[in-house]
């Protein structure tokens, strides 16, 4: 298949994208947050090729996608006020949240399950292209499974080229990490996924938020958890990831003494000066965690080679975009952190 690229300011991009979608056809698609592989939510063979383009394991839910807040009660019931909160202040915006799910929607895009995830996006092709489709778009991150999510339209084609038919180019995205996801099926509001949106921003808004193990805990294979895609090995390069905490000196010293020829060193520009000779990569700025959201995949991407054995990677501190940096990385790395009396 010869995917097409489209850039997002032709005036007939999204009229094309949504015509491929309506037609059963995958479009990845350019949000806020990262790139989505779109196919129409409510077609079961649609939702089929997305797993198959991704090698995705089947019991991942997607999220479905809406052109409008409104939109919500074509494919959820029992709406609880907070959800309708939530909406009215972060939609359109990188928040995604649970819900329990109407008939219409099959079970394939919600993996059987009997609830499902829902996001408006921010970007405005997308929200275009979703209104012109006519339906709910469903659309993971536009990546391999396993592989870091996307962030440029040249991710996506480096990942699915001749896999789906098209791909809409609106340049990086602003945000750079996936959505912030929140189960609001139970008594508390759970986070499932930090995000784009900060989860004090949320708290502030629901009173209490509860936090799923799987964000700060490795999760078994045949665990059954709240959201199945967390048990998942995500984000990593071929490379092993270690993140080494500690102030930048001590963290210096330590990647310094055991740096070894083919490895690499992830980390932010402020400590670039201290990595001479090391092959350091910077992400973005510490001072900053905006930056390192949107530089971080990226840069997983640039350190996903045959030839690097051990990635030694920073993590920033704090809240804010800075905890769902810290969730990825601490995934891609596999929780494998250097113990702070080591350093
Ligand atoms: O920012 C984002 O959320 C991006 C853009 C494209 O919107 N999408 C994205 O999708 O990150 P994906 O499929 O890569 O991650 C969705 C996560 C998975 O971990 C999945 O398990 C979880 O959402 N999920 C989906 N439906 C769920 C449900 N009903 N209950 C719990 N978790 C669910
Ligand atoms: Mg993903």
């Amino acid at each position: 298949m010869n995917t097409k690229l489209f850039r997002a300011g032709d005036p007939d991009a999204a009229a094309r994208a949504a015509a491929i979608l309506r037609a059963g056809g995958l479009v990845a698609i350019p949000t806020e947050t990262v790139y989505g592989l779109g196919a129409n939510g409510l077609d079961e063979a649609a939702v089929a090729r997305i797993f198959e383009a991704k090698g995705r394991p089947q019991d991942n839910p997607l999220i479905l996608h809406i052109a409008e807040p409104a939109r919500l009660t074509d494919i959820c019931r029992d709406i609880p006020g907070a959800a309708w909160e939530l909406a009215r202040r972060f939609w359109p915006g990188p928040l995604t949240m649970v819900l329990p799910c109407r008939d219409t929607v099959p079970r394939r895009t919600t993996a059987g399950l009997d609830t499902v995830a829902v996001r408006c996006p921010r970007t405005a092709v997308t929200r275009e292209i979703i209104r012109l489709a006519g339906v709910p778009v469903a659309a993971p991150s536009a990546n391999l499974s396993g592989k870091p999510s996307t962030t440029t339209a040249e991710h996506v084609l480096h990942d699915l080229d001749g896999k789906i038919e098209a791909v809409v180019d609106d340049g990086p995205c602003q945000v750079g990490v996936e959505s912030t996801i929140v189960d609001m099926t139970g008594p508390v509001p759970r986070l499932l996924r930090p995000g784009g949106l900060a989860p004090e921003l949320l708290e502030a808004v629901l009173g209490r938020l509860e936090v799923d193990p799987a964000v700060t805990a490795p999760v078994a294979a045949d665990a059954v958890v709240r959201a199945p895609g967390m048990k998942y090995r995500h984000y990593a390069p071929q490379g092993q990831v270690l993140i080494v905490p500690g102030s930048r000196e001590k963290a210096a010293a330590y990647i310094r003494r055991h740096f070894a020829p083919g490895d690499a060193v992830l980390c932010f520009q402020e400590e670039l000066p201290l990595y001479d000779g090391c092959n350091p990569t910077a992400y973005g700025r510490e001072d900053d965690a905006e930056t390192l959201a949107r530089g971080l995949f990226a840069a997983l991407r640039e350190l996903d080679r045959a030839d690097i054995s051990t990635i030694f990677a920073r993590c920033p501190a704090g809240g804010g975009v800075g905890y769902a940096v810290r969730n990825r990385l601490r995934k891609a790395a596999g929780f494998r952190i250097v113990p702070e009396d080591e350093l």
